[in-house]
């Protein structure tokens, strides 16, 4: 099938995109770049460089069957400091992306969400039936996208998956041996960021160790982006005309900033010393994905854990630190 991937210079979308060419899939990247890195591109995809905006319609009318769009703006920090850049950014550029391709007649798209839809949660682990209230831009864009695609699906007949990630971490090793991973900046997940500290020598700072958790340090979820690129196949698959079906994509088990530090100290072989500071506002205690819902009616399962997401992540980081 030939698929449009928006934002397949990037992080996620490059290893789905991967993932999609390896699978025999006819890959087609859109990617202007502004967070993205045009050799993430994998060999066997075409690239188009520019922006949904400009360029969407033009690549969509080139024999595109199915959109998986990742290409966002996604620091919430920045989402709070300049909204107007995510409304534009996300929800504008998402709109103009689903009018060109009711134009074209193209009505299948998978589309990147987030947790950030949930806000503080009453309850974990957070179940797709549970209120949505995002605390930022950035979250309040990506519902304003979910609730777009409720609508479209039901008036034009779009078949659409939305799938909603928790922390994505970790790196795919490619058919041909390079490792595509994280290279966001600002960085600001914890994984990339305790292992730039062991690479940069820098002391890792813990946001706060009076929690209601076991250890006193945020429980979070995370997920292999490998396991998250087999979601999205499977997604890519599952989309039915008139249908938005939405799933949270989690391990379902919530590690604290300790273990995460921990298991990077196993893995790098690194003493990686961490200092607490003050808790940082707004961060809720536990934020655990339920993923039963795709596990019963898409089969997807979680099959790599923490100690791969950064056992990959290192090895993405040595092979980018000159020696
Ligand atoms: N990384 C995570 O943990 C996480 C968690 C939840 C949701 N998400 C979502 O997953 C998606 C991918 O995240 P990522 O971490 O790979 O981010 P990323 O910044 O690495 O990738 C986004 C890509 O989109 C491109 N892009 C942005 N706006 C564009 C536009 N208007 N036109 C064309 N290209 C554009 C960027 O250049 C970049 O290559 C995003 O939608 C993000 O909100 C990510």
């Amino acid at each position: 099938m030939r698929v449009l991937v928006t934002g397949g210079a990037g992080y996620i979308g490059s290893v789905v995109a991967a993932q999609l060419v390896a699978a025999g899939h006819d890959v087609v990247v859109l990617d202007d770049l502004s967070t993205g890195f045009a050799d993430a591109v994998p060999p066997g995809a075409t690239f188009v460089k520019g922006t949904l905006r400009d360029c969407a319609a033009e690549v969509l009318a080139d024999g595109v069957e199915a959109v998986l769009h990742f290409a966002a703006k996604s620091l919430v920090g920045e989402s709070v400091a300049n909204p107007a850049k995510y409304w534009s950014g996300n929800l504008g550029s998402t709109v103009a992306l689903l009018e060109a391709m009711r134009e074209i007649g193209i009505r299948t798209i998978v589309f990147s969400s987030t947790a950030a839809v949930y806000g503080e949660p009453e309850h974990t682990p957070i179940t797709e039936t549970a209120p949505t209230r995002p605390t930022s831009p950035y979250g309040a864009s990506k519902i304003a996208v979910d609730a777009t695609l409720t609508e479209f699906s039901r008036l034009y007949g779009f078949g659409a998956v939305s799938l909603r990630y928790f922390n994505v971490a970790g790196a795919h090793r490619s058919a041909q041996g390079t490792w595509l991973g994280e290279r966001h900046d600002p960085e600001t997940h914890l994984i990339p960021n305790v292992l730039a500290g062991v690479t940069e020598g820098r002391r890792v700072q813990i946001f706060g160790d009076d929690y209601p958790t076991p250890d006193g340090t945020c429980l979070r979820d995370y997920i292999h982006v490998t396991d998250l690129a087999d979601a999205h196949l499977r997604a890519l698959g599952a989309c039915r005309p008139g249908q938005h079906r939405i799933y949270n994509l989690g391990n379902g088990t919530g590690f604290s900033v300790r273990e995460v530090i921990e298991v990077c100290r196993e893995v790098t072989g690194a003493d990686i010393p961490a200092d607490v500071g003050p808790r940082r506002a707004g961060d809720p205690a536990v934020l655990v994905a339920s993923s039963e819902r795709i596990q019963s009616e898409l089969g997807w399962r979680a099959a790599r854990d923490l100690r791969a997401m950064a056992a990959d992540a290192w090895s993405f980081t040595q092979a980018r630190t000159p020696r």
